[in-house]
């Protein structure tokens, strides 16, 4: 992909930086040394893209050279099209129309845009469902879906997944080496399973083939409870209400297992026919991490990760979304796009309100600053008819800018000037959180009280853990652990035999584990663990929990770290190792709790294990984990920063860049440990940063050492 210049400028700001650089590369920068990046990662991840989602199909083609010059204006350098428009590009079976399609790629590459080509297949065309009424999705209640909408196949059926087989086929060999296309987005986020016939009897041989005997699925469901006993495969029920805590965490793996199968179809449809250096991915939707599938096993085959990133209704919460980009980070640890991002506001939240002046731009950058390399925003201009009129978008029904285009049009120039600088960096962390899908599950059919949102119990370790490091990995239970300084799991409901193998082992390397509630109280089938909680971590924490249960009112906890309170949830733990110390402990006012430790922590050399079983209030929470980090030798050189302010940092070969963005509502200023390139205004060195409200630098320095 040589036609990608780099801008001379942001060049210059590089290499500037990194002659003052020579030598200075630090083992943080040598150890964040990206793997091989195939020439697919290397086309999505190479540069900074901005972009929207534009949809020619909707259009006369007299107009698009009009939008094509507007989005060049602002900066646009990539659009994706075409993933809802399977009735335009093939309006008969087997009639393929795809001329238009290479007319669009065409106009938009006379216009320096890239395209990515979004497969159709989550809006199939009329004649498809009516011919083949099989393949519509069954609601969890049993209604058909109908057409007339999107999303409404069934995921599992195996005729439609030959017909989008055969569109995908063709679009590959069309497109998959026209140069002007960079990638391939699979299907559009993956959302609503089926409830059919066919869906339930491939559950069935799922099960059948996972278990191998129905002795084994009964004894490790239970099923003796409420006679719920099996005795041929076919009675095993799909269904979507509340039922037995080991069929219910099978079918989100069945579920998973689909969506993946789904997926595989069309990766090697695209794969037998597209050149290497196109990539692939699917878009994934944010909102409540729309976890009904593992997003860690959906995009490991694809090349790199995306996701759709919208507030929806209120403001930016920057912890929440920067958690969430992390997140996303984590699903291939690696730098990510955003698909989809929200030109201002949408049109289905329960308050479609405007983000305030200067927070798009803000947001951008935010993601930028967590390892985004693309940023798309839904749509370019709304259909003048369809059910998504009032969206927000860059351009009115008139065909005139909106004037959030202006907003977007700074971004443009700003991406110009630090594509290359940001180039070959990414967000490197001392300090992980782990999520695990079966325990998000597992809490969440069983919450025991409505208080407990995993989120917000993440964000309660997110928020004090950025402010304190500037950098957050947020992985699967499955990462390589080692690199990290300092490992933190709240709400690792389900731990098995391997993955308590697994922390042990990082244990006993010398890291450092930091348990939250709810831990290791099921194994992988969602029973209880026998040895109590942590499980199988027992032993190597040398104490359990004695005792566990919603909290109606908060209770009083200290230790040597301060005191405050616990709430919405409280472990009362016990000890049986001499080694094992308390750390803090529960006060009076709960009989049950009064003087029971609420953290324990066992120590093996430099590691250590630490259990914590309630969820603190703010403030005990920030030092306790300001305890724990600083026993583990991590700290920024950026220190404690003003309120509202964010600081993200990028490193590449022997230099960093770090965005900071002022989220909040008056002038901040922050003072630099040392002087630092403005990439956005180059030539100009920083030490001491004063940023308005929604002010956004962007700079460079030699790696610290
Ligand atoms: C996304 C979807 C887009 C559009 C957008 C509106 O979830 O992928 O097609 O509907 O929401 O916010």
């Amino acid at each position: 992909m040589k036609r990608f210049a780099r801008s001379p400028l942001a060049c210059a700001a590089a290499c500037a930086a990194l002659a003052c650089a020579a030598g200075a590369r630090t083992a943080a920068a040598a150890s964040v040394r990206p793997r091989a990046a195939s020439p697919a990662v290397r086309t999505a991840l190479g540069r900074l893209w901005l972009g929207a989602a534009w949809y020619p199909e909707q259009w006369p083609e007299s107009r698009w050279p009009k939008d094509l010059a507007l989005m060049q204006a602002a900066g646009i350098n990539v659009v994706r099209v075409g993933e809802f428009a399977w009735s335009t590009l093939e309006p008969h079976p087997g009639d393929y129309r795809f001329g238009w399609l290479a007319r669009a790629i065409a106009e938009a590459a006379r216009h320096h845009i890239h395209v990515v080509i979004g497969t159709p297949t989550d809006a199939p065309p009329v004649w498809l469902t009516s011919r083949y009424p099989q393949v519509l999705r069954v609601h969890a209640d049993g209604r058909p879906a109908q057409h007339g909408n999107r999303r409404q196949f069934s995921y599992a059926s195996p005729l439609y997944r030959k017909f989008c087989r055969a569109i995908v086929t063709r679009l590959a060999q069309r497109f998959g080496h026209n140069p002007d296309v960079i990638g391939w987005q699979i299907d559009n986020e993956y959302t609503s399973e089926s409830y059919d016939a066919g869906t339930r009897r491939q559950f069935q041989s799922w099960l059948e083939h996972r278990f191998g005997t129905l002795a084994a699925l009964n004894r490790d469901w239970t099923t003796a409870y409420w006679s719920q006993t099996y005795t041929a495969w076919n009675q095993i029920p799909l269904n979507a209400l509340p039922g037995n805590p080991g069929l219910m965490l099978a079918h989100r793996q069945f579920v998973t297992a689909t969506w993946l199968g789904f997926q595989r179809n069309q990766l090697q449809a695209l794969r037998a026919h597209i050149a290497a250096w196109q990539f692939i991915t699917t878009n994934i939707g944010g909102l409540g991490w729309s976890d009904n599938w593992d997003h860690y096993a959906i995009t490991r085959p694809l090349d790199i990760a995306a996701w759709d990133d919208y507030v929806g209704e209120g403001q930016l919460s920057f912890y929440r979304n920067g958690a969430m980009s992390d997140f996303v980070r984590g699903w291939k640890r690696q730098d990510y796009w955003v698909m989809e991002t929200q030109p201002g506001f949408v049109d289905w939240a329960p308050i479609s309100n405007s983000l305030v002046k200067g927070a798009v731009r803000a947001m951008t950058w935010e993601s930028i600053g967590h390892g985004a390399d693309a940023v798309l925003f839904w749509q370019w201009r709304a259909a003048l008819g369809g059910q998504e009129q009032y969206h927000g978008t860059l351009v009115g029904p008139d065909g005139k800018p909106e004037p959030l285009y202006t907003e977007v049009q700074r971004v443009g120039r700003e991406f110009k000037r630090a594509s290359a600088v940001i180039a070959g960096t990414t967000p490197h962390s001392q300090v992980a959180l782990l999520v695990s899908y079966e325990s998000r599950w597992a809490i969440d059919f069983q919450r025991q009280t409505r208080r407990y949102h995993q989120l917000r119990v993440l964000l309660d370790y997110y928020r004090p853990l950025e402010n304190l490091t500037h950098s957050v990995d947020i992985v699967s239970t499955r990462a390589p652990l080692r690199r990290y300084e300092i490992v933190f799991a709240p709400s690792l409901n389900v731990i098995s035999r391997s993955l308590a193998r697994h922390l042990r082992a990082y244990v006993l390397g010398g890291g450092v584990l930091v348990l939250g509630p709810r831990s290791g109280m099921k194994d992988q089938y969602n029973r209880l663990n026998v040895e109590r909680q942590p499980g199988p971590l027992v032993p190597l924490l040398g104490g359990r929990v004695q005792q566990y249960y919603a909290l109606d009112a908060p209770v009083a906890v200290s230790g040597a770290v301060g005191r405050g309170t616990g709430g919405i949830w409280a472990e009362a733990l016990s000890r049986h190792s001499p080694a094992t110390r308390v750390l803090l402990r529960y006060g009076a006012g709960n009989a049950w709790l009064t003087g029971k430790p609420a953290a324990i922590e066992h120590r093996y050399g430099r590691g250590a294990i630490i259990y914590l079983g309630t969820i603190l209030n703010r403030r005990l929470m920030h030092a306790f984990l300001a305890r724990r980090l600083a026993a583990a030798g991590v700290r920024s050189p950026f220190g404690v920063l003003p309120r509202g302010i964010e600081l993200m940092r990028r490193v590449g070969a022997g230099r960093e860049v770090v965005i900071v963005i002022n989220h909040g509502e008056a002038a901040r200023t922050v003072r630099l440990p040392h002087e630092m390139h403005d990439v956005l205004h180059p030539g100009h060195l920083v030490r001491t940063l004063t940023l308005r409200t929604q002010g956004v630098a962007v700079l460079e320095h030699a790696s610290p050492g």
